[in-house]
């Protein structure tokens, strides 16, 4: 393979030499660096190897498609040089290449997954268009109960499945649950299902379409120390070792006892100040799966328990110290000085 590579790499360098236009070299490029194109297809034959040779041929296999790409930039210059038949002033400061970041919700889902692997969740994504099944009737919420009146729900316009009902883009990543409860079958199931959720509403601390991040813990014996434990080891690691985790009694169809839960404000280690007034931030909701949604989910709730809490990401990203944003809604402008500063 390494005798191709060399092969190809003479036949492209004497190729390039000899091109004397733009084009010819862009067309070059195409055919030995692109995406189809013969380096590509040798690349094909590197799965074959074994682990070493794998490494070595890797090597050359890259310094090969660097020195291509590198020639073939020089001769494109030094053609345009010749166009422009002009001098080159090397006194001229470069242009400096604009770095690109991670958009803040990017770099918390990443933070986020990486905390709860830490202690053995299981990253899943289940479908942002999802079945009202799924989102609200497999988690104890009957068609037309109030309680459905919370999640402000977009519908899609989409024929009615039989035992599914309609289609929804799904509010929350609660909708998960059910899924990962089929996916699974017999727990242990530890999941932590991380997406993009919609509500018709938009103002300072809303937008439409937002990320939340749902785990989802079943096992035999599992109760609420588990859970608790579980809120304050993120805490920790999401906001620092002096933060802490408080939950308070609150009501959710799908969870029983269910709860509210706060995290001690990161400006003023709980004390109270003028960002939280109280101490204390509210982020999401969390409690013990309830029976209905354990057999809706086809677990039996005799033999397993669980508990399940879902935060907004764009929420418990903002909480952080050095990140103060007043309107959540700017986050998903266009506004690239709003967006490089983090
Ligand atoms: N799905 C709930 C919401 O969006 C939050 C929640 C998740 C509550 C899991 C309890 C358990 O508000």
């Amino acid at each position: 393979m390494d005798q191709k590579l060399h092969n190809l790499k003479t036949q492209a360098w004497a190729q390039i030499n000899s091109a004397d236009s733009v084009a010819e070299l862009e067309q070059l490029r195409i055919n030995y660096l692109g995406r189809n194109g013969e380096l590509n297809k040798i690349a094909e034959d590197l799965k074959n190897l074994d682990s070493n040779q794998k490494a070595l041929v890797g090597r050359i296999f890259n310094d090969t498609k660097n020195a291509l790409e590198n020639l073939i930039l020089e001769k494109i210059q030094e053609i345009r040089g010749e166009e422009k038949k002009g001098w080159f002033d090397p006194t001229v400061p470069g242009i400096e290449p604009i770095l690109g970041n991670l958009h803040l919700v990017t770099q918390a889902i990443e933070e986020i997954s990486g905390i709860f692997q830490k202690i053995g969740f299981v990253r899943v994504r289940y479908p942002e268009v999802e079945w009202d099944w799924f989102a609200f009737e497999a988690l104890n919420m009957p068609k037309d109960h109030p309680a459905r009146d919370e999640w402000e729900t977009f519908f899609v316009d989409h024929p009615e499945d039989k035992k599914y009902g309609k289609m929804v883009l799904t509010p929350h990543t609660s909708s998960g649950q059910p899924r990962e409860m089929q996916r699974v079958k017999v727990p242990p199931i530890r999941m932590i299902n991380i997406a993009k959720c919609y509500r018709r509403q938009s103002d300072n601390t809303h937008v439409p379409m937002f990320h939340q991040f749902e785990g989802l813990v079943i096992d035999k014996g599992i109760n609420i120390t588990h859970l608790k434990g579980t809120i304050d080891f993120f805490a920790k690691q999401f906001y620092g070792e002096k933060a802490v985790s408080r939950i308070r009694p609150f009501h959710f169809m799908f969870t029983e006892p269910s709860f509210e839960v706060d995290f001690s404000c990161v400006h003023c280690d709980g004390k109270g100040c003028r960002f939280c007034k109280s101490g204390w931030h509210e982020v999401g909701g969390a409690g013990m799966v309830h029976p209905n949604v354990l057999k809706a989910g086809g677990i039996d709730p005799t033999e397993y328990s669980g508990f399940a809490f879902g935060w907004g990401v764009e929420r418990a990203q903002l909480l952080k110290p050095g990140i103060e944003i007043d309107d959540l809604r700017t986050l998903y402008s266009t506004d690239l000085r709003h967006l490089r500063q983090f």
